[in-house]
């Protein structure tokens, strides 16, 4: 609790990945917080201080921190977005945009600023932290309250101000990330940077546009999504040049200009593979064309299908006339987090099962129950003809620090190492009777 807790009553809008931990920050911060949750599941699940979030706040679980913040009565529950916000001074706004086949789907960010604008009171501070294409804070936000006849920077204030932490480290991101700050207008500007230093202590870049910001945000996204693309085009190089690609990585990153992200089984989550989706338009509305992010896209989104195909080819020429079976470890879009919204790991684990695999995968920290997956490592293995060690996980590391139970594999199965699991896999593994792949 700080010395000197702000007298602030903050409404936080969607309690997912971002908004739960941000909404716990300010509670931390000595703020009071009513927090909107739309989904009732979830509502009743937080409600009762349950989360399957990976976040810790200083070794403290963030289920310890809701359970601690509900019963101090400065942190409340709320179904309707109207309701938190007529009852506080600002509202942050962090409901995703989900993807669907006609693309974005701005209908759930919409649906929340209109109730969001219906409801703010006087002097009220309205500050969007979703990720959008750009264009969105003006044309869903500003023209909307103007629309009702609402004077932004006067009677009410309105900013924009991306959110940049990666799940797992947020409430130290929260802090310690600088953030970037757009607003239409100067008395908006201050009044959400005095909000957002209530938590963050990092820098507030000020950006002379709202859609400045926005566009820094989604490149910020489609950067990282073209980075990786480079480290895939490493690793198939490195992989006919026999090198380890690892270690070449390991070796340029030692100059101090360079920073190459490393490969891994695809680009997952909400984040970066959807980022050139926010780009696109933008760029394609005033007439750019931008070969090298489409490329860039297509090389990541060529990952999954290409681990599975190696895995499948083994197996099958290992099962002859029997049904291949391929055990995978990690489902999570990353390593060491529990989110599994487009995971490359989901899309390898559809693809066998479309090719004819039985498909057995564990993952002890994502909570969603696909149909491939159980819960015992030694189950998965057992009798499989390969084995993709796909994100990383704790309790999957643990259980792999012996090797040993890899002996009841079909002998000459295959391990493919998608994120350089195993240190020494060739050795280990060729003691077993085992292959190895490190990609
Ligand atoms: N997850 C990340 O690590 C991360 C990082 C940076 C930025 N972002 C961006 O932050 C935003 C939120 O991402 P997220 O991962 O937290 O999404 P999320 O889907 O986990 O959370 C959004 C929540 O909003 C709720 N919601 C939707 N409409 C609502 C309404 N009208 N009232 C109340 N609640 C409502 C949903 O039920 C959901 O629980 C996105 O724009 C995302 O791109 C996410």
């Amino acid at each position: 609790m700080p010395s000197n807790p702000p007298n602030l009553r903050i409404a936080v809008v969607g309690l997912g990945f971002v908004g739960l931990p941000l909404s716990l920050s300010y509670w931390q911060a000595g703020a009071d917080v009513l927090g909107a949750e739309i989904d009732p599941q979830l509502r009743a699940e937080l409600s009762q201080a349950l989360t399957h979030h990976l976040e810790a706040d200083d070794g403290k679980p963030i289920r310890d921190i809701l359970a601690d913040a509900l019963a101090s009565g400065r942190y409340r529950l709320f179904a309707s977005a109207a309701e938190a916000t007529a009852q506080a001074d600002a509202t942050i706004v962090t409901v995703g945009i989900p993807h669907g086949p006609e693309g974005l789907d701005l209908g759930p960010l919409r649906a929340a600023l209109v109730q969001v604008a219906k409801a703010a009171p006087r002097g009220h501070l309205i500050l969007l932290r979703s990720t959008v294409p750009p264009g969105t804070t003006r044309k869903d936000l500003y023209d909307l309250l103007r629309s009702q006849g609402r004077t932004v920077g006067d009677d009410i204030f309105v900013a924009y101000c991306p959110e940049r932490i990666a799940e797992g480290r947020a409430f130290r991101e929260f802090r310690e990330m600088p953030v970037i700050m757009g607003a239409f207008d100067a008395a908006s500007e201050a009044r959400a940077r005095s909000v957002i230093e209530v938590v963050t202590r990092a820098g507030v870049t000020t950006s002379a546009s709202v859609e400045a910001a926005e566009l820094s945000k989604v490149i910020e996204n489609v950067q990282r999504d073209v980075n990786i693309a480079i480290a895939q085009e490493l690793a198939r190089t490195c992989e006919a040049g026999g090198i380890d690609v690892f270690e070449v990585i390991r070796l340029a990153n030692t100059h101090s200009r360079v920073h190459l992200l490393e490969p891994g089984p695809g680009v997952g989550g909400f984040c970066l593979p959807l980022a050139l989706s926010y780009f696109l338009p933008f760029a394609q509305e005033h007439g750019v064309v931008t070969p090298t992010l489409l490329a860039a896209r297509s090389t990541n989104a060529k990952v999954p299908p290409l681990l599975a195909e190696r895995a499948l080819a083994h197996a099958r020429a290992l099962a002859g006339n029997d049904q291949p079976r391929i055990a995978v470890f990690g489902l999570a879009m990353k390593d060491f987090s529990n989110d599994a919204r487009l995971s490359p790991a989901v899309e390898v684990c559809q693809y066998l099962v479309e090719a004819g695999a039985e498909v057995r995968a564990v993952d002890p920290a994502v909570p969603t129950r696909f149909p491939f997956q159980g819960e015992d490592p030694a189950w998965a293995v057992s009798g499989a003809q390969a084995l993709l060690l796909l994100t990383r996980q704790s309790g999957l590391e643990a259980w792999l620090e012996d090797l040993s139970p890899l002996q009841t594999m079909h002998r000459g199965a295959l391990v493919v190492d998608a994120r350089n699991w195993l240190k020494r896999g060739a050795e280990d593994l060729a003691a077993l009777g085992l292959r190895y792949w490190k990609i």
